[in-house]
């Protein structure tokens, strides 16, 4: 098996390191892997002059699964376009057809009290946004801007959904949903947009194939408010590529920690990119503050999505439990009456809690 590691930017580096020293414990378990590293984002502009290098390219597609920090920095909001950070990884999605991106939104009973939310809100919350990543408003054509007959610029993009590519991540959806509680909330506009419309009629099609799992529409505005109302009415969140962006992060800050949570995105064949939800954090960087914990994580998701070795998955997400429970914190989930540590801290206290 091999796995592509791709660090970044900002924080990427230093969380890597202690995902890939975890990664190095739970070796025995199964799992025979072959790690190398290229550089995206930043990184790969900085090397390359392009934000997703050929060599970065060609790594990825060759290996089995693909483990990534963040991507993004000041030093690059001027530059054009398509020469930024985020374009690398907007493009490694879509070349490699990572079309299902799975986020979920876990709360840990230690942390419950860090939510914006009432903690009774939040407590055990357990829910799984399932965003598609490859369509949408994100990459439809036409789009630009142009002048208008009056003119004044106009900027304009498409949004549209082909059939097939609702089909495909509805079943994931279904799949999924039939793995955790049977619930499967889908979240569209079909009250104004015509490719919403479409959508909700596909995925309410696919689901008569499903007649075991609980199918559920909502409009988007009201699930934007359902997840601060009352969350946990969710067990899996299906929507499109442009909502799913907006409700995911959304989800994440139920949980008070987005330092905590991992994400994978899958191919049809379970091919993955996994990496924190989190961003580059470039006002942090080489200071051994940043919170390894959803990267760590991710490489649980790896395991399990990819490699299919869901008790070495366990052991990390345990081992992760673990060290919260012995009340370890990395600044980001830091509270009085626990135990600050850094990054590199955290990733030792990781390794030992795997050895227990
Ligand atoms: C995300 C990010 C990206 C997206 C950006 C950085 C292009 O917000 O992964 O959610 O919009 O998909
Ligand atoms: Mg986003």
């Amino acid at each position: 098996m091999k796995i592509a590691v791709l660090p970044g930017d900002g924080i990427g580096q230093e969380i890597i390191q202690q995902a890939l020293r975890v990664l190095g414990a739970v070796r025995g378990d199964g799992l025979d892997v072959e790690i190398e590293q290229a550089a995206i984002g930043g990184a790969g502009y900085d090397e390359q002059g392009d934000p997703l290098p050929v060599s970065t390219l060609s790594l990825a597609k060759a290996a089995d699964a693909v483990l990534l920090g963040a991507v993004g920095g000041p030093q690059y909001d001027e530059l054009p376009r398509a020469m930024r950070p985020e374009q690398g990884l907007l493009r490694i999605r879509k070349e490699l057809g990572l079309f299902a991106n799975l986020r979920p939104a876990l709360v840990y009973k230690e942390l419950a009290e860090a939510s914006s939310l009432k903690p009774e809100l939040v407590e055990n919350l357990d829910l799984m946004i399932l965003r598609e990543l490859t369509g949408d408003i994100y990459f439809g054509q036409p789009r630009g801007q142009r002048q208008t007959d009056s003119g004044q610029r106009e900027g304009f993009d498409t949004m549209k959904y082909s059939e097939s590519e609702i089909r495909r991540i509805a079943h994931v959806g279904f799949t999924i949903a039939g793995k955790r509680n049977r619930k499967l909330c889908s979240v569209d506009k079909a009250n104004v947009l015509d490719t919403s419309i479409l959508w909700r009629e596909v995925v309410t099609d696919v689901g008569k194939e499903y007649p075991d799992i609980e199918l559920s529409h909502m409009y988007v505005d009201n699930a934007a408010m359902q997840l601060v109302r009352a969350p946990k009415q969710f067990d899996v969140v299906l929507t499109g590529n442009m909502f799913g962006d907006i409700l995911s992060d959304e989800a994440s800050m139920l949980t008070g920690s987005i330092g905590m949570l991992p994400s994978a995105s899958l191919d049809a064949q379970n091919k993955g990119l996994y990496e924190p939800v989190h961003g580059s954090a470039p006002d942090i960087a080489g200071k051994d503050l940043a919170n390894p914990l959803a990267t760590i994580l991710s490489v649980a998701m790896m395991l399990r999505y990819t490699f299919g070795i869901e008790a070495a998955a366990q052991r990390i997400e345990k081992a992760v439990g673990s060290v919260l429970q012995q009340g370890l914190r990395t600044p980001d989930i830091y509270q009085e009456g626990t135990t600050k540590v850094g990054t590199v801290q955290m990733g030792d206290a990781v390794v030992a809690a795997l050895g227990e």
